[in-house]
């Protein structure tokens, strides 16, 4: 594996290697990751990986500074999974000193996570274009866990020209159903315990909205079964799957979409609906 962190090793490795697929992370990396990277593979070219703790998609008070960092432990993993690049650029690398072009968003930004945390979506847009114009990937692999931040590359990509094929990947779970995610490891033992009853309550739900029972509802009882299970939730609703408008009856490609807070940790997750 070949292991790039300036632009002129990365330039050689893409001499090197000729047309890429492209899994960018944020490292940590998990059995979620390591599934991008096996359907990138499946799929026939060479594999490049980035690890990038993106500054500009963290708010001023979110986790930033304590967001899980272990590149041995990636890289080896990465080698393991049958990488053939990762590319590990410094913040000085991604944001020189006089940056001044950043992205900005309307569309399936505007809403859910875009409200939550202001300035996230345009921080992942910024960055995901910058590693694709820096590794200009045929194709780039995104995980359903992050159901709002793939509609929202893939409108950039389309609005942009950016000739890139963007491939969603479905969410990878524990065995009792929690997603895979590098905060996970916050959540105490009894946290722990409760954070799969949010893709419960969401599975409960889609099944509820198909078999007819009224949206608003569903949803609220959503919230509810949240609620019991020590989460605050931020938001349960159902969404047109690529526009993330709300929708208030089941008209397809439907999504439901959460986020809650369970101690310190914000989870989120979303399933198909039908
Ligand atoms: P990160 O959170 O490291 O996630 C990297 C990729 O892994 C994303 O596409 C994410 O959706 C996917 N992923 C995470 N958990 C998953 C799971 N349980 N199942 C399937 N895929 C999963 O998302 C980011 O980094 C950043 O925003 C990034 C796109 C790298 C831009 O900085």
């Amino acid at each position: 594996m070949i292991i790039a962190r300036t632009p002129e090793e990365l330039r050689a490795a893409r001499d090197a290697l000729g047309p890429v697929s492209f899994v960018p992370t944020m490292g940590a990396l998990h059995a979620g990751h390591i599934a991008l990277i096996e359907a990138a593979k499946a799929a026939g070219l060479p594999v490049a990986a980035s690890i990038f703790v993106n500054p500009t998609q963290f708010g001023p008070k979110e986790d930033f500074a304590r967001y899980p960092r272990d590149e041995a432990g990636d890289i080896d993993q990465l080698e393991k999974a049958g990488c053939a690049l990762v590319w590990l650029p410094s913040a000085d690398i991604m944001y020189p000193p006089k940056s001044a072009t950043s992205i900005m968003l309307l569309g399936p930004a505007l809403h859910w996570e875009g409200t939550a945390r202001p300035g996230h979506f345009s921080g992942v847009a910024t960055v995901v274009a910058k590693l694709f114009s820096q590794v200009r990937p045929a194709t780039a692999y995104f995980g359903e866990k992050d159901w709002q931040q793939v509609q929202v590359v893939s409108r950039m990509v389309a609005d942009l020209c950016l000739p890139v094929e963007i491939v969603p990947v479905p969410t990878v779970r524990e065995v009792d159903g929690l997603a895979l995610s590098s905060r996970n490891r916050y959540l105490s033992p009894p946290e722990r315990k409760a954070a799969p009853r949010l893709y419960t309550a969401l599975t409960r739900a889609a099944q509820d909205i198909l078999a007819g029972k009224e949206v608003a509802a569903t949803l609220h009882h959503a919230r509810q079964e949240l609620a019991l299970a020590g989460m605050v939730p931020d938001y349960v609703a159902l969404v047109h799957a690529n526009t993330l408008e709300p929708i208030s009856g089941l008209v397809r490609p439907a999504r439901l979409i959460a986020a809650a807070k369970l101690g310190n940790v914000r989870l989120l997750d979303n399933v198909a609906v039908g």
